[in-house]
């Protein structure tokens, strides 16, 4: 089975971690690979148990104990925060990281924080990844293969995805960030990130052919969220969002993310275009109607979500696979 890339649409922060997990349990997904740009990305889901996870830098698939994981050579690695979800997840004996991937370094976490620009203009995660990407593409940056801590992690993660993908395993991308943060695809530069949030984007970062991609699943969040700055069609107000209970703050930063009312169909359309998705991933379907949170099985999609199901196939041309109602792993409706 070649791979599967998962992306996002919009602005990111739509579940694609949670979908990815997913994935991987359910096709026990032999390899995982993050994509995107680097530790900007935040994923937050609750496990079965109710404990609360919140993670950066390693695929989300760590919750299948049988996927092995992997951080491509195009994605920025913070090593304090590869280590530290390393320790907490407890899988140093199944992860693979590229020597080719570049550094973040706390000077690059200082300027991120310091200049004001990228403070207030952007709007940040803060995360170092603008100042680490700067450096990385001037060729004066580190790479993890100098760091003799993850010595033992390094591989080349290319050479492990195509392999294992030719041989018919089942191989997740789970990419970061969103479509419309996009560096030259956006069109609302310089609110945008440090590179391309594509599915071509996710397969570059990996090194993965494109004729090993079997599907793209775009994940397309019911009321789609922005952090930082630039423009958000549909906006709600933040005190709406707090009175129906659907208020969202950033996992990394704790920001207030800004809410629409609804999906722009003509942003949808763009994102379609460029990504080429064979199927969608409907997320945050509570917060267009609170009565299918929770939900596990089809007949507890109401009117309302159904509605917004077909709008998306219509405008996307694609089927609704999985619709997720809910903040733990298996709040998911898998079609
Ligand atoms: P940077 O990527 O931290 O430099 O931030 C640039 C812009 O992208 C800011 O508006 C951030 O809020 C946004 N951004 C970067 N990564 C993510 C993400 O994973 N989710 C949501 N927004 C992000
Ligand atoms: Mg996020």
């Amino acid at each position: 089975m070649p791979a599967i890339i998962v992306v996002d649409a919009f602005w990111g922060d739509s579940g694609k971690g949670k979908v990815t997990a997913h994935l991987a349990r359910r096709l026990d997904a032999a390899l995982a690979v993050r994509a995107g740009v680097g530790t900007n990305a935040g994923a937050s889901f609750t496990l079965d148990d109710g404990t609360l996870v919140k993670q950066r830098q390693l695929p989300t698939a760590w919750v299948n104990p049988r996927t092995r994981l992997a951080v491509g050579p195009g994605v920025l690695v913070d090593p304090a925060i590869l280590a530290d979800e390393l320790q907490r997840f407890g899988v140093a004996d199944r992860t693979m990281v590229d020597p080719r991937c570049g550094i973040i370094t706390t000077d690059d976490l200082a300027e991120d924080a310091a200049d004001p620009f990228l403070r207030k203009v952007v709007g940040t995660s803060g995360s170092g990844v603008g100042p680490a990407r700067a450096r990385y593409v001037n060729r004066k940056a580190q790479q993890v293969r100098e760091l003799t801590e993850f010595t033992g992690l390094c591989g080349d993660v290319a050479l492990e995805a195509n392999t294992r993908s030719a041989a018919g395993e089942v191989v997740l991308i789970e990419s970061a960030q969103g479509t419309q943060l996009s560096l030259s695809l956006s069109f609302e530069y310089p609110c945008t990130t440090v590179k391309n949030c594509t599915s071509a984007a996710a397969i570059d970062d990996v090194g993965l052919s494109w004729r090993q991609v079997g599907e793209v699943v775009l994940v397309v969040k019911a009321l789609p969220t922005r952090v930082g700055e630039g423009p958000l069609p549909h906006e709600m107000t933040h005190e709406e969002a707090v009175r129906r209970g659907i208020a969202e703050y950033g996992v990394n930063t704790g920001r207030p993310r800004r809410k629409a009312t609804q999906i722009d169909a003509d942003l949808l359309r763009y994102a379609t275009m460029v990504n080429g998705p064979t199927q969608i991933a409907l997320t945050f379907a509570d917060h267009i109607d609170p009565a299918v949170k929770g939900v596990r099985s089809p007949e507890g999609l109401t009117a309302e979500v159904r509605r917004v199901i077909d709008e998306v196939e219509r405008i996307t041309g694609c089927p609704v696979t999985m619709v997720d109602t809910g903040p733990l792993l298996n709040d998911i409706v898998d079609l």
